[in-house]
């Protein structure tokens, strides 16, 4: 017989269904609380929440596990490339030799992105953010292929949607950094793969061939990987929630880019840079830091510190940092950043306030490390992270449009003032 979980409110017991997961995790399904006993639940920042059941990542913040359908984030960032796992993400299983050639090939013939999205660009101040621009110019793909409006259309139309996204995300993302520099857009070039091309519209110039480094490849590549869904986050949450109001795909991404701004998630990595750089700045001292992170009365939280489902350990953390020490390495960078970093997780990880709370390094501490090192401004450490996390959203929006899903609407407990009368005002 399968388990229920019994709630017992004065008189009264309510019977649940538990809803058990692939790896043993159990949920108590209380969809019908309200009706029956016109109480809800309350859990602030859904901390208990379980939004949906979901096949695409599974994650155990206990043990440090992370997983894309199915197969561990270890051997899957040192194996896959990034278009075999967004392949895998989307689809369900990872690509034979021949799916995957004609997804790259299809992807490698939807890059450019329209010649009007420039004077876009023009509009914008100097100095906007990277996150904001690439909002704007994520909806205004609505406009350009107006057939995704409606998300029920087609089944070819969600797919080709999907893929337009992830062929010219990095064109836009190129476009974003060219524009921050002031140089000319560099075109994509259908001879080259997917992290290669990306590399060679950001880096490369109008006025030589870019030689495309295969360190270079090879590290973005992995961050893309390891950044390219963590199943419900708040962004994936907010990319879900704003698809489950039949919303398009290109507004629900951009959505998710909104979601991941903040430096409470995906804005950490650009946050963790400025951290450092401030602490450099003051003389060095990573124990008055800590300390400030400890003070209860100072805002200050050490960013890439902590994480709401990894109480152990960030696997991606793990991956990353390996993967910084052999770029620096490789390219003998000697960065007092670096030191700065390694000083700090140290002292934070023997500090009995970061022990209690199971606060450690997470992805979002070494990222940034890697993007300095390979020469991207501190501003657009966010974008990579949303051109990671990209066949993620889009692959949570797919099996919520697959499943049919409700209109995500929460609850509240309504606490303003009681009903009271309105007394006008003399108004003469
Ligand atoms: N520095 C100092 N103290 C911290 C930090 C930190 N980075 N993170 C959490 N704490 C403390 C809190 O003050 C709280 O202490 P208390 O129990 O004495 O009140 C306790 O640890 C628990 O913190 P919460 O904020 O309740 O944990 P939550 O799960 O809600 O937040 C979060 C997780 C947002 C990641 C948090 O750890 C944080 O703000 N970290 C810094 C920002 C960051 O690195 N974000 C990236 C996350 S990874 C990602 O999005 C890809």
């Amino acid at each position: 017989m399968s388990e229920t979980a019994k709630f017992i409110l004065g008189n009264e017991t309510y019977e649940f269904p538990v809803i058990v997961g692939t790896e043993n995790e159990k949920g108590i399904d209380i969809s019908t609380l309200r009706g029956s006993s016109g109480y809800v639940t309350y859990d602030v920042g859904y901390k208990n929440t379980g939004a949906t059941q979901s096949a695409i990542t599974y994650i155990s913040g206990e043990e440090g596990i992370l997983r894309y359908r199915g197969y561990n984030i270890e051997e899957i960032a040192n194996k896959a490339s990034f278009l075999e796992v967004a392949y895998l993400l989307l689809e369900g299983e990872l690509p034979s030799k021949e799916e995957l050639a004609k997804f790259e090939n299809e992807i490698t013939h939807h890059t450019l992105v329209n010649e009007k999205f420039k004077f876009v660009f023009d509009a914008f101040p100097n100095g906007a953010h990277p996150m904001g621009q690439l909002m704007t110019m994520l909806s205004m793909f609505s406009a350009y292929y107006p057939e995704a409006l409606n998300p029920h259309r087609s089944e070819e139309d969600r797919r080709l949607t999907i893929v337009r996204l992830l062929a010219k995300m990095p064109t836009l993302v190129a476009m974003i950094m060219k524009f921050k520099q002031g140089h000319p857009i560099v075109y994509p070039n259908n001879k080259l793969g997917y992290v290669e091309n990306f590399l060679a519209m950001t880096f490369g110039h109008v006025t030589e061939e870019y030689v495309v480094d295969p360190v270079f490849v090879s590290a973005m590549n992995k961050l893309l990987i390891l950044h390219a869904d963590h199943e419900q986050n708040c962004s994936a949450s907010t990319v879900r929630l704003v698809g489950s109001s039949h919303a398009n795909l290109y507004a629900s991404v951009s959505a998710g880019v909104a979601a991941l701004w903040g430096p409470l998630h995906g804005g950490a990595n650009q946050k963790v840079l400025e951290m450092l750089e401030a602490i450099k700045e003051d003389g060095g001292d990573t124990q008055k830091w800590l300390n400030k992170a400890k003070d209860k009365n100072d805002p200050f939280r050490l960013m890439g510190f902590g994480h709401r489902v990894y109480k152990n350990f960030d696997p991606r953390a793990k991956i990353i940092k390996k993967s910084a020490d052999e770029i620096l390495d490789k390219m003998g960078i000697d960065d007092p950043i670096l030191d700065i970093a390694k000083q700090l997780e140290q002292a934070a990880l023997s500090d009995p306030y970061f022990i209690e709370r199971k606060l450690f390094p997470n992805v979002d501490f070494y990222s940034g490390i890697i993007y300095r090192a390979l020469g991207f401004p501190v501003e657009m450490f966010t974008v990579l992270f949303a051109l990671g996390r990209l066949p993620g959203w889009m692959a949570q929006w797919k099996e919520l449009r697959a499943e049919g899903q409700p209109i995500g609407r929460p609850r509240q407990i309504y606490t303003g003032a009681a009903e009271r009368p309105f007394v006008e005002i003399d108004k003469r």
